[in-house]
């Protein structure tokens, strides 16, 4: 019998067909000019996404990321609330789709699903992939723009991933209580930028004053203890490179690690991690250093040394992004 597949993998494959029948020069061509319009001064006044070539590219190239980095956010909020998962999931600002597959990596099974964009295109080729996945098939992708207008459908979960740095202020402030009306848990990824995170730490104030209670990466709802303009909170995905990546930035690395920043947060009681690595551990001789933010809502360093055994083994498995210290 055949293992089964995951959803990564489905979503991998039906990539890979994407691209196929254009000529590899092409789809580097619809590459660069996505990263050129990215580039360029958003907030726009009409989608970045505008033709099937943009998307193709888009998801070929940039979706595969996304999804990876959306996931990890999940999967950390997902081990604060084990007993929970979501019965119905709004992905605002959607575009093809990769919240949607995320959070179905992380809760496997069938839920109501809405897919908001303002992107036709993008909603066209999201449902096309989407009809491989037997979880999410029955989606709905449904034109919508952000702003003060917009109203989403009441769900479990709503997620926000790499939208806001497309919208203005007002624009982010809106969809922001547009998710706090309609979600009883609502999860905002960025870009692990400066700007990415200042953009986060700006939600993370409207959904608390709003009621809702931080589940991840923080340790707690209190103010962040990170100085702006000195620091930035973010972690870091790996993701498989496509013969895509390779062509388009060349190297021949398998993989490359996708820098974000998040916040997860719920209406439910939540009993956060008591204190979260915040940067890559650091292995020396006998010891491992370990940047903690912790629940009193402080950035520490803690130094775990060899003389303590079990969690110094545990020390040397961490990652950047885990809770600390391990559960047991
Ligand atoms: C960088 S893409 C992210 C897509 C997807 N959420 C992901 O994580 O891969 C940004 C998306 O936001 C959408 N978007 C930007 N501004 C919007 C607006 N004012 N109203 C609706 N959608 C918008 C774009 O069309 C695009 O699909």
């Amino acid at each position: 019998m055949n293992a089964p597949v995951s959803p990564a993998e489905t979503l991998r494959a039906a990539l890979a067909g994407l691209l196929d029948g254009l000529p590899p020069k092409a789809a580097a061509q619809a590459v660069d000019r996505l990263i050129a319009n990215y580039r360029g001064t958003t907030p726009t006044d009409t989608p970045i996404l505008r033709d099937r070539a943009d998307v193709a590219a888009y998801a070929a190239y940039r979706m595969p990321a996304t999804f990876e980095a959306v996931r990890a956010a999940l999967d950390a909020f997902a081990d604060v609330v084990p007993e929970w998962a979501p019965g119905s999931h709004v992905d605002v600002g959607g575009g093809t789709g990769a919240a949607t597959w995320a959070v179905n990596a992380t809760w496997p099974g069938e839920r109501p699903v809405t897919v908001l964009d303002w992107a036709e295109p993008a909603l066209v080729l999201g449902r096309e992939l989407a009809a491989a996945s037997p979880q999410l098939r029955s989606a709905e992708w449904r034109r919508a723009r952000i702003g003060a207008q917009l109203a989403l459908p009441a769900a479990d979960l709503v997620t926000v991933s790499y939208v806001l740095g497309e919208l203005t202020e007002d624009g982010r402030a809106a969809v922001v209580d547009a998710a706090v009306a309609a979600g009883r848990a609502v999860v905002i990824i960025e870009p692990g930028t400066p700007d990415g995170y200042a953009r986060v730490i700006a939600a993370r104030d409207r959904l608390i004053g709003a009621g809702f209670s931080v589940a991840a990466p923080c340790p707690h709802s209190a103010t962040c203890p990170i100085v702006p303009g000195e620091d930035w909170c973010h972690f870091s995905a790996r993701v498989s490179r496509s013969s895509l990546h390779r062509q388009v930035k060349g190297g021949s690395l398998a993989y490359e690690d996708e820098k974000f920043s998040y916040v997860a947060v719920t209406r439910e009681p939540v009993a956060p991690v008591a204190s979260r690595v915040v940067r890559r551990p650091q292995i020396r001789k006998g010891q491992v250093l370990l940047d903690l933010c912790e629940v009193g809502g402080g950035l520490r360093r803690s130094t775990v040394t060899k003389r303590q055994g079990l969690l110094y083994k545990a020390a040397r498995d961490a990652e950047w992004g885990d809770g600390w210290p391990p559960a047991g």
